[in-house]
């Protein structure tokens, strides 16, 4: 009764913030860190939501051991299915079904009576019973439905064999007050609710998705769903990391515990804003670059004397503050393959060979690596998001005060392909000499930023962009120590992400022909 689970759902409805999609391979190494960080459920994906989402729910159910992993599915004998197939080679699959409850939902999305969502989601939970005992049902929109009523369907999918009841703040619209009556409603009119885990799932529109997630564990929940860094749905999800070194700093308000590794929450934070580019603002709570500053001389004078003069929790327990200066321009493979291992990751002999590479190059420009450096290297350089039909083999720029001329050769298909352009300044200069080796690509770009993402003056600069290419929406990211190559590389990622899409397109319509015979 102490325990309260921690259900992460980065990969799913994390996935969903804008700007925050990630490849297979990303989510796969994703998955692999939230092993690491002891979530006890994983949230995989959406497999009815498109193939490759059921790929990857497929692939991280293979992989990833130690959680459960969850698979969402609307209330329909499609999704479930496709999810329970997605789950096949879980060790232990958890199917998450839901449909909204809400009036506002059911007038105006779902479009049917209150009685009609009663039996869906009754029928969609005992047809995932019928694939695993781990079964989810979550009320969408829960905080906005009246309770009479959300009790009604609770008892129901109790009965039906529901083990998880989630109960989500869908809008983000509650305030912890009405989390707490709404349980309380629960618990004193829902028979067996006793004999279930209930869940909560706070968005964060008004702010308050921590806060509820807190006040649903005083009224009785024993798990909680989040997204690492807060990522998510509009103003996003409540933020993992928050919620759960609340519990840990405040045990002698709220006595819960969870199985989280907090020391691996950094690294977490980390390489979700690495594989995403979405990096958290500095003052973000827990994971933020000041989260542990103090600028104030009488704050920085109290530290020194008595670290709990203003530290209520220690950097070292959740993961800030164990980067050190590591490896330098001497180091080799063997030593690389060790820190790389101390930092909970195993490289294959192929995925060593190139960070190995990647290393030697940036050591050459770059006295002391740290760890944040070896994390860059292995989420840009090792891990392939997509087949590289544009490899970067050179770029020249040249800038004068008000224009710049740029020169970028790449590799395509085995050979040398050179743009030349001018532009207002050497990034416009040198987008515009790849949109003219790749001129049958129409690319528009609509978003970028650099960062840079490891301390001092020869940072390693991190670019992400946001492209439309024809007609649809990709994102690009590369790291460098140079940022227009940072840029021009993170460019040529988006350009091989369209590519692969128009490769994949290409290939469904011959299988389509050859299956129609056209
Ligand atoms: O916010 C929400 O209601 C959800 C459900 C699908 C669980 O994400
Ligand atoms: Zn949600």
């Amino acid at each position: 009764m102490d325990r309260v689970l921690v259900f992460d759902t980065t990969l799913r409805d994390g996935e969903q913030s804008p700007g925050a999609s990630m490849t297979a391979a990303e989510k796969l190494r994703m998955a692999q860190q939230l092993e690491a960080l002891g979530v006890d459920v994983l949230e995989a994906g959406f497999p009815a939501s498109s193939p490759a989402d059921f790929a990857s729910v497929r692939e991280i159910a293979r992989a990833v051991r130690q959680p459960a992993i969850a698979a969402l599915a609307r209330a329909s004998a499609g999704d479930i299915d496709r999810a329970a197939i997605a789950l096949e080679s879980a060790a232990r699959g958890r199917l998450h079904v839901f449909i909204a409850t809400s009036d506002i939902h059911l007038t105006h999305k779902l479009r049917i009576e209150r009685e009609e969502c009663i039996d869906r989601a009754v029928a969609a939970v005992r047809r995932a019973r019928r694939y695993t005992d781990d079964v989810e049902f979550s009320a969408e929109d829960a905080t906005r439905t009246d309770v009479a009523f959300l009790a009604r369907v609770v008892e129901a999918v109790i009965e039906a064999g529901a083990r998880t009841v989630n109960l989500p703040d869908t809008v983000g619209y509650a305030y912890p007050a009405e989390i707490r009556r709404m349980l309380a409603t629960l618990f004193g009119r829902v028979p067996g609710i006793r004999d279930v885990v209930v869940s909560v799932h706070c968005h964060d529109d008004l702010g308050l998705a921590v806060a509820n997630s807190l006040a649903g564990i005083e009224a009785g929940a024993r798990q909680v769903e989040c997204t690492v860094n807060g990522i998510g749905e509009r103003a996003g999800n409540a933020a993992l990391e928050e919620i759960v070194m609340a519990l840990r700093t405040r045990r002698d308000s709220l006595p819960f515990e969870t199985g989280v590794r907090t020391t691996e929450i950094y690294r977490t934070s980390h390489l979700l804003s690495h594989i995403t580019g979405i990096h958290p603002q500095p003052n973000k709570a827990i994971v933020g670059r000041n989260a542990f500053a103090h600028e104030a001389g009488i704050h920085q004078d109290g530290v020194l004397k008595e670290a709990t003069t203003y530290e209520i929790m220690t950097p070292e327990s959740v993961g800030v503050g164990c980067t050190s200066f590591v490896l330098g321009k001497h180091s080799g493979r063997h030593a690389l393959a060790e820190r790389y291992r101390t930092l909970g990751y195993e490289l294959d002999g192929e995925e060593l060979g190139r960070a190995c590479a990647l290393f030697k190059d940036l050591a050459d420009r770059k006295k002391n690596i740290l760890d944040e450096d070896l994390l860059a290297i292995l989420v840009h350089g090792c891990m392939d998001r997509v087949p590289a039909r544009f490899r970067l083999r050179e770029l020249e720029v040249a800038c004068g005060t008000s224009t710049a001329v740029a020169r970028v050769t790449v590799e395509s298909a085995g050979a040398l392909r050179t743009g030349t352009a001018e532009g207002d300044g050497p990034l416009a200069a040198a987008f515009a000499a790849i949109d003219a080796l790749a001129d049958d690509f129409r690319i528009e770009l609509h978003e970028l930023s650099i960062q840079a993402i490891t301390p001092g003056g020869d940072a390693v600069g991190e670019a992400s962009l946001q492209a439309v290419i024809d007609g649809k929406s990709f994102t690009g990211r590369a790291a460098a120590p140079d940022v227009v190559n940072a840029s021009v590389r993170a460019y040529l990622d988006a350009l091989n992400k369209a590519a692969h899409a128009r490769t994949l397109e290409t290939e469904a319509l011959e299988r389509a022909s050859y299956v129609w015979g056209v």
